[in-house]
């Protein structure tokens, strides 16, 4: 069993080398649990901030409809994708640009904004997998803590930006810890740092919440970029759906680091999507479920003498501090996948937001 293991951390770790497994499976091994068979369907899957209640019967329908077009390239679905996303946003198909998964994306930025040698500036802790891409194009990585109720250090982060800086990333709601900034800190952040740098702001989780996108500010801004994913309030993360939205001018500067311009969306992923965007129910429940399995979760969790930081997303993010049993080993005992600590310090970890069912397993493992 152990050569088992040790096997597949080798192999995770080799295939983390060649782009093909999510860094933060294997992040750190000492402190998370490590379950062998991921296609097992009893697994509960806390780990990746997925959502559990889909893909939407609609979505599910095109999706399999489409399936016996694959055979064709279809370039006006991709057109009518975004333009349905456009609609969404009251902008123009101009101002989207898809990516396989908003992480296509981010790493696009990361290429667009390290044409030029300088640094970045990123909270410590947040959403930094795609930094690699910045960094091994030479951007050196500034980290700003965050506050003490850890949300991002707008104030700092602007303190900070100085003359070669080609970048501030800000996960809004922030990635691990759940926590906002509201849109008039925000608002007010993007006004003075677009004056000097390029803006990234990372809306993955915001559907959770009832705070508006930002993107109305692209149509005039084109030192900011907002990003999105069909993978959290869609539930589709395995179809690979992400966008940009900028101005025109900078969509087109990042188009042409792909390989062809919004091609990388397969046409059962671009069904899928069209038909998620037309499913508001399904949006409106998952939003009500994902709240009251966290209302649940929280409570419980701090019963059980473990502090959580208020989130507005489908994770929570806790201190493992006062618990005395071995986290990750009460995880693992009860087929249960959770993902790392965070923070050495106080020792913080995240768990995302199954169903309610889940999160009580999820409890009972740890009590
Ligand atoms: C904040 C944030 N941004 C982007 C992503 C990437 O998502 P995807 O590539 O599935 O769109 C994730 C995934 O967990 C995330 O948490």
């Amino acid at each position: 069993m152990n050569n088992r293991r040790t096997w597949l951390k080798q192999t995770g770790l080799a295939m983390v080398g060649v782009g093909i497994m999510p860094l933060e499976n294997f992040a750190i091994p000492k402190s998370e649990n490590i379950i062998e068979d991921k296609n097992d369907l009893t697994l509960i899957r806390l780990q990746s901030n997925e959502n559990p209640y889909g893909p939407s019967t609609l979505a599910k329908n095109a999706m399999s409809k489409n399936l016996n077009i694959s055979n064709r390239y279809n370039w006006e679905m991709l057109e009518e994708l975004m333009e349905k996303i456009a609609v969404k946003h009251n902008l123009t198909a101009q101002n989207i640009l898809l990516g396989a998964g908003s992480s296509e994306i981010l790493n696009l930025v990361a290429l667009y904004c390290s044409k030029k040698t300088g640094n970045l500036i990123i909270a410590e802790t947040t959403f930094d997998y795609w930094t690699v891409t910045a960094e091994n194009a030479g951007l050196k990585k500034i980290a700003i803590p965050l506050t003490a109720d850890k949300k991002n250090d707008l104030a700092a982060m602007l303190k900070a930006i100085e003359t070669d800086t080609k970048l501030v990333y800000i996960c809004n709601p922030n990635n691990p810890t759940g926590t906002i900034c509201s849109n008039k800190e925000l608002l007010d952040f993007i006004n003075e740092a677009t004056k000097k740098t390029t803006v990234l702001v990372d809306e993955a989780y915001l559907d959770f919440t009832n705070q508006p996108s930002l993107s109305n500010l692209v149509k005039e801004n084109k030192n900011l970029i907002i990003v999105k994913t069909f993978s959290k309030i869609y539930a589709l993360a395995g179809s690979r759906i992400g966008y940009a939205m900028a101005h025109p001018d900078t969509i087109m500067e990042l188009s042409q680091l792909q390989f062809s311009p919004n091609a990388s969306i397969s046409v059962v992923s671009a069904a899928g999507a069209i038909a998620s965007l037309k499913d508001d129910k399904f949006v409106t429940d998952t939003i009500a479920l994902n709240a009251a399995a966290r209302e649940y979760t929280i409570e419980q969790l701090q019963k059980l003498n473990i502090p959580c930081i208020a989130s507005h997303t489908n994770f929570v993010y806790f201190s493992l501090e006062n618990y005395n049993k071995d986290f990750f080993n009460q995880l693992t005992e009860n087929n249960i996948l959770g993902t790392k600590i965070y923070e050495e310090q106080g020792k913080w970890s995240r768990i995302t937001i199954g169903t309610l069912k889940e999160m009580k397993q999820f409890i009972k493992a740890l009590e």
